[in-house]
């Protein structure tokens, strides 16, 4: 059993969560993530790693209140414990070493995903600069910690009320065009934008790299519930990522097998919510 030790309301559908986790926190690393189980019966839900504090021995989860598990999830409070928390699990980025400057584009709750990635290229001594979007202000999440380790944040906000209005690739166009030092680019978020985001630098011939987020059901790489494809080849993104190439990534596709379940999610959350939102065990 993991306990919960901090509880933090970010936004109205989005919490943060610190597990007492020693072993994950110990050996994690930027891009890993973890799949935890609240309850015997429950749904496993993969969650990529936010933050991790290998002295504290505490990992940290971001997610947002999306279908009946995450709701479940965000009912729990620090003191009590999840089931299974298993980890850490995937690739990790590789980043060139004479890269000159990184940018990295996130948006809305990708954004801290992208954290502990752009931690690690600041304490390496990276240039690290940041795009960073959400629908307004209060779904940039993550903005302290982002200024902290970046030499420079740019905000787009869909309503306006922070940064630019408009998408995280508005800004980026601006970048590519006039900051001829960026030479790497690492980007989480939706996958239409992680799809336009690639598009971009692409023209620009900038390498570039996403995390994906498929539905994940074993995370063994035995269901193939997780694959997408890449370079023609069809990946288990539980196993062979969720780091890859954005140049290569099929985005259409792995578009399609995200809604492939939608009405089921739909139903299951109906089912959760009419039984007054279920209790700590989700019966
Ligand atoms: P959102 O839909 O509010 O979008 C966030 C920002 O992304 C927007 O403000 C905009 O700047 C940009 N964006 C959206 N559509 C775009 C487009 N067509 N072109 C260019 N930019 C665009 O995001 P949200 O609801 O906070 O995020 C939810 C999504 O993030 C889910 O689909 C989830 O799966 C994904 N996610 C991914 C990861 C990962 O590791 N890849 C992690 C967590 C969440
Ligand atoms: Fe089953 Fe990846 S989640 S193969």
């Amino acid at each position: 059993m993991y306990k919960i030790v901090r509880k933090e309301v970010l936004n109205p559908v989005v919490k943060l969560m610190d597990i007492e986790a020693p072993r994950v926190a110990k050996s994690a690393k930027p891009g890993q993530f973890v799949i935890i189980r609240i309850y015997d019966k429950g749904e496993r839900i993969p969650l990529t790693i936010a933050d991790y504090d290998p002295e504290k021995g505490t990992v940290t989860i971001v997610f947002q209140e999306v279908g009946k598990s995450t709701k479940l999830l965000g009912t729990l409070n620090e003191g009590d414990y999840i089931l299974d928390f298993v980890g850490p699990l995937g690739n990790t980025m590789e980043v060139p070493k004479d890269a000159k400057k990184i940018l990295g584009v996130g948006g809305g709750v990708g954004i801290p995903a992208l954290y502990p990635k752009l931690k690690m290229l600041h304490q390496e001594g990276y240039k690290v600069e940041a795009i960073l979007g959400g629908r307004s202000e209060e779904y940039v999440i993550f903005k302290k910690e982002m200024e902290a380790v970046c030499d420079k944040v740019h905000y787009a906000t869909d309503d306006g009320t922070l940064g630019k209005k408009g998408f995280v690739t508005d800004i980026l166009k601006e970048v590519l065009e006039n900051d001829k030092e960026v030479d790497y680019v690492i980007t989480v978020g939706p996958v239409i934008m992680m799809k336009n985001v690639c598009k971009m630098t692409k023209e620009y011939n900038i390498p570039t790299i996403v995390s994906m987020n498929p539905l994940m059901v074993d995370g063994t790489g035995m269901c193939g519930a997780c694959r997408i494809e890449v370079g023609g080849e069809t990946k288990f993104v539980c196993m062979d990522g969720p780091i890859f190439d954005g140049h290569l990534v099929n985005f259409d596709l792995a578009m399609t097998r995200l809604n492939m379940f939608k009405k089921q999610e739909k139903v299951s959350l109906e089912l959760y919510e009419q039984h007054h939102g279920g209790d700590h065990h989700g019966r």
